[in-house]
């Protein structure tokens, strides 16, 4: 263990108390003025430590610090994050850099994450609200022995990973709208942003990117997405530790990943249809350049809508935005 692990180990198991420089200094073996640059470059990494003259460092339990150090430890995982876990403060995009990762031969499980994205990227080109250090903005990549029409339903066993990871860690109650939005009480709280890479017919990788807002407050959201975006922190009223939440989402989605690359994805989606917000419900959806109302029969196994218009007829949709 480097000294500033040690370092960063001892304010950890003292958290929220004062432990003196000197003290420090000591049962590390190094000077006051190391003690002091070591401490420099944990706050720079982001962990919130105070000092003061005859007391010394504190650190505080508000931090909520997103390394590959943190994540690590304590993640119950066996393939996803134990490869390379690649943190950036700032950066386009995770699905954007995670791509180039995969195409220099990153392995599976190799997991990119951000503070910031400048320029976060939804489905149907849109973008996506990245505040700095308010959400999990993450991206995984998989190579799954799947044809590319199986691999299809990768996104919808995402959402149900990320449903189940919220339920089980927020109580929260979501509901997934397909393709891939996490909504709670018709807001939308997550989203999920699969590209698919192929060579010939086989699947080379997948980058699967996750953006959830966590502790982003109402006030925070941009005017037009303000009525129909929600948080973490705006349904529980509670401020949450990302961490716990990235580690919870990496181990539920290696479950579901492991399940469907068995060939159990139909149980999967029997999950995905209890989460679903849509299923048996009258909707209508936007395409590109046309807009279908209909009834939805099913959600089949390739991630297609299947849905029936009052006149019979019925429209394999692969592509659109639901409006309830
Ligand atoms: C959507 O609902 O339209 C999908 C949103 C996906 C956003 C995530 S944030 C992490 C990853 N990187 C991106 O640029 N997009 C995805």
């Amino acid at each position: 263990m480097s000294t500033r692990d040690k370092l960063l180990l001892m304010l950890k198991n003292n958290q929220d108390t004062w432990i003196s420089g000197e003290n420090l200094r000591k049962d590390l073996g190094i000077s006051r003025n190391a003690v002091s640059k070591h401490m420099k470059i944990l706050r720079e990494q982001g962990y919130d430590i105070n000092s003061a003259t005859n007391k010394g460092y504190r650190l505080s339990t508000g931090s909520d610090v997103i390394s590959p150090h943190e994540i690590k430890q304590g993640l119950l995982t066996h393939v996803m994050g134990k490869q390379d876990i690649v943190c950036f403060k700032e950066t386009e995009s995770t699905n954007t850099e995670a791509k180039h990762l995969a195409n220099k031969g990153a392995l599976e499980g190799t997991v990119v994450i951000a503070e910031n994205q400048i320029s976060g990227r939804g489905r149907l080109g849109r973008s996506w609200f990245s505040p700095k250090g308010k959400g999990i903005f993450l991206s995984v990549i998989v190579r799954p022995r799947l044809s590319p029409m199986e691999a299809a339903g990768i996104t919808l066993m995402t959402a149900v990973a990320l449903a189940e990871t919220l339920i089980s860690e927020t109580g929260i109650t979501p509901t997934i709208k397909w393709p891939n939005d996490i909504l709670v009480n018709n807001k939308k709280l997550a989203g999920i942003l699969t590209e698919l890479s192929t060579d010939m017919d086989v699947v080379n990788h997948l980058v699967v990117g996750v953006g959830l807002n966590v502790n982003t407050r109402a006030t925070d959201f941009p005017d037009d997405i303000k009525p129909i975006a929600t948080s973490v922190y705006e349904e529980t009223g509670k401020t949450w530790p990302r961490k716990r939440i990235i580690q919870l989402f990496l181990k539920e989605f290696e479950k579901f990943y492991t399940t469907m690359v068995e060939g159990n994805f139909q149980a999967i989606m029997e999950r995905w249809k209890e989460l679903s917000c849509i299923t048996g419900k009258e909707i209508t959806v936007n395409m590109i350049n046309s807009k279908i109302t209909g009834k939805v029969l099913d959600v089949d196994m390739e991630g297609v809508l299947i849905l029936k218009e009052s006149n019979g007829t019925v429209h394999r949709i692969l592509s659109g935005d639901i409006i309830l």
